[in-house]
């Protein structure tokens, strides 16, 4: 296992690259079982969790093919409708494979995620989009088995916005009978990305982007090339870097249309934002005031920056609150922040952080991926030495994040740990 070493309080300076977007990435990639062909994805970054749904589509029987940031997929050849426990635990995403495999094949088995580090996540959702379709769908033995040869189109009011189940939904979707519609489908952009590359192998879709989404089956998809969007969760955690070292840094290759609830919410808080076409230069001369944040499905405030902006606001001027509303218990960073020294209190679903004007640097342990995020941020611009074990959580959804931080001067390095 790795760790990294952050000396912080170094002033950064330069550019920073933004990857290919994990969360779109992984359906995309599962989408490509549903091609009887080879798919070219480009702008993949290369991370932990895309090899897993890699090592995923191989154990079903495709070749899939990783090198400088482009994959090759084959599905022509599927041996297999079964994702093992072995792997699925290991990244709940793998079950995206689910509304693939249902679609062409007429039938899934797919190991039960189980929970995350910050508590359960449900995958009812997933299983009732199936059900809509007409599919069959059991829970035995920690597998959701399902079953369905054609499936049909149908509707499917979702109660909570999902991301996965819309995306499952929309992979069955497209080779079924007939008309799906999608009622409070999520509007993430990772969905858009995946309706686009589905889009261009033939399939019919209105909608996306918006809560309602139509879906008219075709018989085939084609294979075809397809970029992967840079990702929206990467830029705004760079962003967050330069707020919090109070630094100048042009994030690079960018969808600043993607990201305007972060960026809303950081010009709040006094961070200066410049967006040049697809560069976000950030700056923060002064120390940042105290805001109010609530996530929400996009276009609101993600989740997946929760962890990130608490860390920003710990040294802010002020009271700050920090409510999520998507995963009411997701606060596993907190007690590591607490150890540097940042006053923050969590009562059920809100954070209440008392900014300081210094944090210190001590030994933390990432716990999942974007609480590592945030502990780096902490570090870099906490006074001395921190030391963040379990780093295997950070690449799990950073593409070579301390080099990135290094060439930008941080001061960072990767260990074994001892
Ligand atoms: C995706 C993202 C994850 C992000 C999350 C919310 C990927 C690979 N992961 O996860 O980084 O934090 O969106 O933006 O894209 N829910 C149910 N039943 C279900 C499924 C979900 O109740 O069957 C609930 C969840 O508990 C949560 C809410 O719906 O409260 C949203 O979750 P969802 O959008 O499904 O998250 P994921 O797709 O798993």
């Amino acid at each position: 296992m790795d760790r990294f070493v952050v000396t912080g309080g170094a002033p950064l300076r330069g550019t920073l690259p933004v990857s290919g977007s994990k969360n779109a990435a992984l359906p995309i990639l599962a989408a490509a079982l549903l091609v009887e062909g080879r798919s070219e994805i480009r702008n993949v970054p290369d991370l932990k969790d895309v090899h897993t749904l890699l090592t995923v589509l191989r154990t079903l029987g495709a070749q899939a093919r990783f090198e400088n940031n482009t994959v090759w997929v084959d599905a022509t050849n599927i041996t297999s409708t079964v994702a093992p426990y072995e792997l699925v635990k290991t990244m709940r995403a793998s079950i995206y494979v689910l509304g693939p495999l249902l679609a062409r094949f007429g039938e899934a088995k797919v190991s039960l995620p189980g929970g995350c580090a910050w508590g359960p996540r449900p995958v009812d959702l997933h299983i009732k989009a199936m059900e809509a379709l007409g599919a069959e769908v059991t829970v035995e033995h920690g597998y959701i088995l399902a079953h369905g040869r054609p499936l049909k189109g149908g509707t499917f009011f979702s109660e909570v916005s999902s991301v996965g189940a819309t995306g499952n939904l929309m992979m069955a979707a497209v080779l079924a009978e007939g008309r799906t519609v999608i009622e409070n489908a999520a509007r993430e952009p990772d969905i858009e990305g995946l309706a686009e590359f589905l889009v261009k192998c033939g399939a019919r879709i209105t909608g996306h982007g918006t809560s309602r989404v139509e879906i008219e089956g075709v018989s085939k998809l084609s294979e075809q090339t397809f970029a992967v969007m840079p990702d929206r969760i990467e830029a705004a955690t760079f962003l967050a870097a330069g707020a919090v070292t109070g630094s100048t840094l042009k994030i690079t290759g960018a969808r600043a249309d993607h990201m305007r609830a972060v960026m809303n919410k950081m010009e709040e808080a006094g961070v200066h934002l410049m967006v040049q076409g697809d560069d976000i230069v950030v700056s923060s001369p002064n120390r940042l005031n105290a805001i109010s944040v609530t996530t929400a499905p996009y276009p609101g405030f993600p989740t997946d920056m929760q962890a990130q902006m608490i860390a920003v606001l710990s040294l802010a001027h002020g009271q700050s609150t920090v409510t999520d509303t998507v995963y009411f218990d997701r606060w596993t960073h907190v007690p590591e922040l607490q150890r540097m020294g940042a006053d923050v209190r969590v009562d059920r679903n809100v954070a209440v952080i008392r900014g300081v004007r210094k944090l210190t640097g001590a030994q933390v342990m990432a716990t999942d991926l974007r609480a590592s995020a945030a502990l780096i941020l902490a570090a870099l611009w906490a006074d001395g030495e921190s030391v963040i074990s379990r780093v295997y959580h950070v690449d799990r959804g950073y593409e070579s994040i301390e080099k990135k931080l290094q060439a930008v001067g941080a001061q960072i390095r990767r260990e074994r740990e001892p």
